[in-house]
């Protein structure tokens, strides 16, 4: 229980996520698949929750968003025209005598160079100067780009002809999507396209749980806006982006904003701020915001010969709307949300692992129990309890009667369940306290009070 360390925490943050059913090693009976993941009934739920907020907060919450489920797989000339075929690469190097391959600026990190706006070039000659070698010792080779798209081939023939790409970015799917949804709708700018999908990149060292993978999910808008527009909107998105981690409950002291110097920002992007948080494993990046000009849609218009501009009906311009892009890592959110929620405490004599979670991220809100399993009585009355939460909360109200009550608490303790509610034999015989009353028990404290079932729904705040 004492081994702290940053990777004391994230080894048993781990161990907590597969044991209690979170999040699993991808392909775990044959070894496992680097950089994915499985995630399981607890993950997923907390994952949707997560998903949910978003998507209210960004899209069901505004007038002028769109939301959108675009193909994974695309044409590969979108990824030609986006100038991710040319330049979405890594630098790597590799162990001359194992072969292993790194990425050069993880490794200078590790020795205590900062590689921030260095180019291949400036690394390959920093990892020579410093003489520094690969983590098993080896030389290592010079420093090389290397292309993070995951290739693919479309239909029965196996060539160069088929090759298509995992998308690598959802955005890509929005641009190309720019003109149906403009001929559909006939917004008015500014207006933004949402979505919400997995996204795949072929990392060179995937690590750190679910912080850094191979096949990972985004949420993701293109804000299209006047040109002369976008610093209100990035401004308005900045703030947006700020209140969407309070919605899933992050604790605002581990939230960073970071300006991305020049030469660190992705190609299309003319002003980037990162949404960094701090991991048991140090500070890094959680979120983007990013102005990406009008780079994609003239990108695309130019290469598939469509006119992507937009007429402005008010003012009788054409014009190529510029984008605003805040992009959203949602693993990287599960991670900082488990991992900021993470505690062990002692409660009642005895020592504790629990989950703060957030009653808006949390798999469940409340867990209903019967006292005893064995009195018919309390069990029917407790599955009409959880029956009447489940109609407001649905899904989120769980029913446990496996041993006794105190390690039922402590179930639903480790697995971030704000609430637990008990009916015992008060509720129905109404002897020491008013018929029709439970014990409602709190998380964090252990407090318990005496609520009436009537009560109970108002005082599960989600
Ligand atoms: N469309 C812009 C874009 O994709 P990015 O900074 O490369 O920008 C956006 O990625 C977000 O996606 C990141 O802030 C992070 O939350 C998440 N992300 C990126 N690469 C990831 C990876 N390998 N594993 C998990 N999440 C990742």
């Amino acid at each position: 229980m004492s081994n702290n360390t940053e990777q004391g925490v994230m080894e048993k943050l781990v161990s907590l996520c597969k044991r209690k059913g979170f999040i699993y090693q991808g392909s775990e009976i044959y070894g496992g698949l680097a950089g994915t993941w499985d995630f399981g009934p607890l993950g997923v739920a907390l994952k949707n929750n997560v998903k949910a907020l978003w998507w209210s907060r960004f899209v069901l919450g505004r007038d002028d968003m769109y939301g959108m489920d675009a193909a994974i797989l695309m044409n590969p000339a979108a990824w030609e025209a986006s100038g991710h075929v040319a330049g979405f690469a890594d630098p790597l190097v590799e162990d001359t005598k194992t072969q292993k391959r790194y990425r050069a600026d993880h490794l200078l990190e590790a020795a205590g160079v900062d590689p921030k706006g260095m180019k291949a070039a400036e690394m390959d000659a920093a990892i020579k100067e410093k003489g520094i070698k690969s983590p098993d010792g080896n030389p290592l080779g010079d420093v090389r780009q290397f292309n993070m798209m995951l290739k693919t081939h479309v239909g029965a023939i196996q060539d160069d002809s088929s090759v298509s790409y995992l998308r690598p970015e959802t955005a890509g799917g929005m641009f190309v999507n720019f003109k149906n949804v403009v001929d559909s709708f006939h917004p008015k700018l500014p207006f933004g396209l949402a979505q919400i999908g997995k996204a795949f990149r072929n990392e060179i060292a995937p690590r750190d749980f679910i912080f850094r993978l191979r096949e990972l999910e985004q949420m993701e808008i293109e804000y299209f806006v006047k040109p002369a527009e976008w610093e209100a909107a990035f401004e308005s998105f900045r703030k947006e982006v700020r209140e969407f981690t309070k919605d899933i409950g992050l604790s605002q002291e581990k939230v960073h904003e970071l300006e991305v110097a020049d030469e660190d920002r992705a190609h299309y992007s003319k002003r980037t701020i990162d949404f960094e948080f701090d991991y048991p494993f140090g500070r890094k990046e959680l979120y983007g915001l990013a102005y990406r000009t009008d780079f994609d849609l003239t990108a695309h218009s130019n290469r598939s010969k469509q006119d992507l501009s937009y007429f402005d009906e008010e003012t009788k311009e054409r014009l190529v709307p510029h984008v605003i892009e805040p992009s959203f890592g949602v693993d990287r959110t599960v991670l900082a949300v488990l991992a900021d929620a993470y505690r062990e405490d002692e409660l009642g004599g005895e020592p504790r692992v629990y989950l703060a979670l957030s009653p808006a991220v949390a798999p469940f809100l409340a867990c209903v129990s019967p006292l005893l399993k064995n009195k018919p009585q309390l069990v029917e009355k407790a599955k009409e309890v959880r029956a009447a939460l489940a109609k407001a909360f649905p899904g989120r109200v769980a029913y446990d009667d496996n041993g006794n009550i105190g390690k039922r608490y402590r179930r639903q303790d480790e697995i971030g369940t704000p609430f637990c509610v008990t009916v015992d034999f008060d509720t129905v015989e109404g002897k020491d306290a008013p018929l029709d009353t439970v014990t409602l028990r709190h998380r964090d404290t252990g407090e318990q009070e005496r609520v009436a079932i009537a009560d109970l729904a108002a005082r599960l705040v989600a």
